[in-house]
């Protein structure tokens, strides 16, 4: 694997898959990475901690940085190319922002604005000068992976599914912060429960009711949407997907579900 400082030292010269992340590195990194391979023999893994999608410059600092296991990491996932690149390179002037509209208002655009803007400005950015024809993101981000989907761009958006750990929590680099791991598993169980409900409004009882069992969980929100338009989804709705988000012992958390068995 090729460590690259600069994106014109990356050895992609044709079709390649992207792996665009902020490092700290963990099983679901691997599986994106391996799931570009699935596309192309040329996949470029990215680490580059965006300060324009932080609104809270705490957490910025806070963010986990593991740059030698990402290495191993990267690697052993099959990545070829892996770009580091430094804020001078992506952000050489002044920036001018991509605006993520109305969705990147709600659900995590409420607690975190100007959150999206900050995304799909970076991917953007990142897509211009690795210009991959697949890029490859978790929908364990679900709002982000969406969006960026709705962005303007020639490269091709496969998403890949969350990973989780064998107690059902999602796996996201925040989680070595959090503590109380039983707290945090409150998350899983609500998004299991409401995937087992049959009615909508069962669902969104029973999500509301698993949630507030926990005393150290503190509820952003939860909802049943309707995947396609992000708007509250009804019963008739073919693609609905719970969403939830919150904290636990001052570490903000989210995940998602399709409700695939139940709630149709
Ligand atoms: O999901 C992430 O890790 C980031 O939001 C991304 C897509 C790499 C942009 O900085």
């Amino acid at each position: 694997m090729k460590i690259a400082v600069s994106a014109t030292e990356l050895t992609v010269d044709g079709a390649c898959a992207f792996v665009p992340t902020m490092g700290a590195l963990h099983a679901g990194h691997a599986s994106l990475i391996k799931k570009a391979r699935e596309y192309s023999d040329r996949v470029v893994v990215s680490i580059f901690i965006n300060p324009l999608q932080f609104e809270n410059k705490d957490d910025l600092a806070k963010y986990p940085r593991t740059p030698e296991f990402d290495i191993e990491l990267a690697a052993s996932a099959g990545a070829t190319d892996l770009w580091l690149p430094n804020v001078d390179e992506i952000y050489p002037g002044e920036v001018t922002k991509i605006s993520a509209g109305a969705l990147g208002d709600i659900y995590e655009g409420v607690k975190r604005p100007g959150h999206f803007d900050g995304v799909l400005t970076v991917v953007n950015r990142l897509f211009g000068l690795v210009k991959p024809t697949w890029a490859i993101f978790g929908e364990k981000d679900f709002q982000q992976i969406t969006l960026i989907k709705s962005m303007k761009s020639d490269v091709q958006i496969i998403g890949a599914p969350t990973v989780r750990d064998a107690d059902g929590l999602a796996l996201s680099s925040r989680n070595v912060r959090v503590s109380d791991r039983n707290a945090a598993l409150v998350i899983y169980q609500a998004l299991r429960a409401a995937a087992n409900e049959k009615s909508i409004d069962g669902a969104r009882s029973v999500m509301a009711e698993v949630l507030s069992s926990e005393g150290s969980f503190t509820l952003d929100y939860a909802e049943i949407i309707n995947e396609n338009n992000f708007e509250k989804a009804q019963q008739s709705d073919a693609n609905k997907r719970a969403i939830i988000a919150g904290w636990v012992n001052g570490i903000r958390l989210i995940d998602n579900m399709p409700m695939n068995g139940g709630a149709q």
